[in-house]
């Protein structure tokens, strides 16, 4: 069930009873691409993961055309392998809006499959022309098929033709410039129905510096997203993180107070 909206700020642990992806907590091993990064995030080290640092490189060498290099590379220190534990339990406990959802900068899709159902449509939008080639590889024979796209879109400058009801951001704030945090708050108010929410999974909240991905803070979302009308319904921690990123996790609700989108379609 939805939560009631009191649009106080909440700030607690997410005490989740266990459920059937509880035993997924740990990293999964399945995905071939992570095992060095699986050791490595494991400890919490989020610079000293050679992926990571091959990643900076390529996206500090041509901001514009790194993540599409990422792709080619097989640089993807990101991916779990698997949809976010929390995404699972939030659609399986009937916790996530329904309508049309949107996942920015949704890398190989996997929540974006995982949202997607009967009444719950998904787009998932990357840059990385690779990336999205991947992303419809790994989904093409799900069931639920009908139920997502995915769009090879710059998430800034994307006009879709229909507002969305849920936006789920996990680590796209992270991969951003932190001087692009405001035009990411711009455009999630753009693109959100004025009832719409949006869910962000904040990661990583620690102190290393440099990025992608970035570090960040509540404040950090707080800053960007109270000018465009936003309050936070709840901030949790996340008990459901995989192994490597709890106790560096929140997941945060948040709704607009007043106002409309910035252009109705
Ligand atoms: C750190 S990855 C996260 C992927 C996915 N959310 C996940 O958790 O596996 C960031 C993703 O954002 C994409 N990206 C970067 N800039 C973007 C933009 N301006 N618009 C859309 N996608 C973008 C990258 O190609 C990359 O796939």
């Amino acid at each position: 069930m939805r939560r009631s909206l009191s649009f106080a700020l909440r700030i607690r642990n997410l005490a989740v009873p266990s459920t059937p992806h509880g035993a997924t907590l740990a990293m999964d091993n399945s995905n071939p691409h992570n095992h060095h990064h699986q050791r490595r995030t494991t400890n919490n080290s989020v610079e000293s993961d050679p992926r990571v640092q091959k990643l900076q490189q390529l996206i500090e060498t041509d901001p514009s055309a790194g993540w599409e290099e990422s792709w080619k590379q097989g640089v993807t220190p990101w991916d779990l392998g698997r949809p976010t534990p929390v995404i699972l339990h939030l659609h399986d406990t009937g916790s996530l809006p329904m309508g049309r959802a949107l996942v920015p900068g949704c890398g190989t899709g996997y929540d974006v499959v995982a949202m997607a159902c009967p009444g719950r449509y998904v787009v998932g939008l990357d840059i990385s022309e690779e990336g999205i080639k991947r992303a419809k590889q790994m989904s093409c024979l799900s069931p639920n098929a009908d139920y997502f796209t995915f769009l090879k879109e710059d998430f800034f400058s994307w006009r879709p033709t229909h507002l969305f009801d849920l936006i789920f951001d996990y680590t796209f704030f992270c991969a951003i410039e932190p001087d692009m945090r405001p035009a990411w708050a711009q455009q999630i108010h753009n693109l959100l129905k004025p009832d719409g929410e949006l869910i962000t999974l904040m990661f990583p909240m620690d102190d290393h510096a440099g990025g992608p991905p970035y570090k960040v803070a509540i404040e950090d979302y707080e800053e960007v997203l109270h000018p465009m009308e936003f309050k936070a319904i709840s901030i949790d921690d996340n008990e459901l993180a995989i192994k490597g990123r709890k106790g560096r996790e929140k997941l945060g609700r948040w709704k607009r107070a007043v106002g409309k989108s910035s252009y109705e379609l």
